[in-house]
């Protein structure tokens, strides 16, 4: 099994403008707690956390990430973006999207993105039968405030690389992994490397106040199709119409009413 190869990631990252520091930990409790820690404690903005194995590794709405050491990307990204802290989710879009563009760069696999964060993928089968999507990486953002203003930003990521077939249904019934999908071994400094480098040019624009999520919004597996979405409040069926410019997703209910979804799990009724 190969470990992540800070040597060859740090050397590439020299001329970068963006990343300043890449800390490597082989087992971490979470890389999101330890990169708003650093965050908290200062760190610059560009401070990344990656890690081979996570203890107590968390999606959203409280879930576990689970990954066996050594086969997945674990990494947090620490920003410190001029927005509103409504405005963070422009984050998770970039992010998800240059990890889509780094997969796609080293795999035949066409990623979609399902609302808010999953990155899918839905390829025919072997036979080229239809196949019912599934996840191939998460993505967890969360904020550091002070006094109300957005201190620093934390993307987390979570791709599953080299997970072997037999062991990616004991990740989450829907989970895959790249290997699973491709039969191919990745090698995961080289697609961290990628996705690291198409953070960097889209945080560009982003920094001159440009909201990406047009583009995001086209890439969604989720437009235009009839979902259920869990909330705490209860569940919905609708049509996932679009989306507003912070990334809620805007739901035309059966009812034929208008509900803007901040927080939610949404299902494709496809399958
Ligand atoms: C989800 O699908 O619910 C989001 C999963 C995010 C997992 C990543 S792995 C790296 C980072 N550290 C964490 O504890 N979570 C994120």
């Amino acid at each position: 099994m190969d470990r992540l190869d800070l040597d060859v990631i740090g050397a590439d990252l020299e001329a970068s403008w963006l990343w300043q520091d890449i800390v490597y930990r082989h087992r971490v409790e979470s890389t999101n707690d330890l990169a708003k820690e650093l965050g908290t404690d200062g760190a610059l903005e560009g401070t990344v956390v990656v890690a081979e194995e996570q203890t107590a590794g968390r999606g959203r709405l409280g879930r576990r990430w689970l990954s066996p050491y050594g086969t997945s990307l674990l990494c947090s990204m620490l920003f410190r973006p001029a927005l509103q802290p409504i405005q963070a989710h422009r984050l998770t879009m970039l992010c998800s999207m240059a990890a889509a563009d780094a997969i796609e760069e080293v795999t035949d696999l066409s990623v979609q993105i399902k609302w808010p964060n999953d990155l899918i993928v839905g390829s025919a089968g072997p036979h080229r039968e239809p196949r019912r999507w599934h996840k191939v990486a998460g993505i967890l953002t969360e904020s550091g405030l002070t006094n109300g203003h957005l201190d620093f930003v934390v993307v987390g990521i979570g791709v599953n690389v080299n997970v072997l077939p037999g062991e990616v249904a004991e990740l989450s019934p829907r989970a895959t992994s790249l290997l699973t999908e491709t039969g191919s071994e990745l090698d995961r400094s080289d697609l961290l490397l990628r996705m690291l480098r198409k953070v960097e040019t889209r945080y560009a624009p982003l920094k001159r106040g440009e909201n990406p999520h047009r583009e995001w919004s086209q890439r969604l597996a989720t437009l235009g199709q009839e979902v259920h979405v869990d909330q705490s409040g209860g569940s919905l069926v609708g049509v996932a119409e679009g989306v507003d410019p912070n990334g809620a997703l805007l739901l035309r209910t059966r009812e034929g009413s208008l509900e803007r979804i901040l927080a939610a799990d949404v299902t494709l009724t496809r399958r």
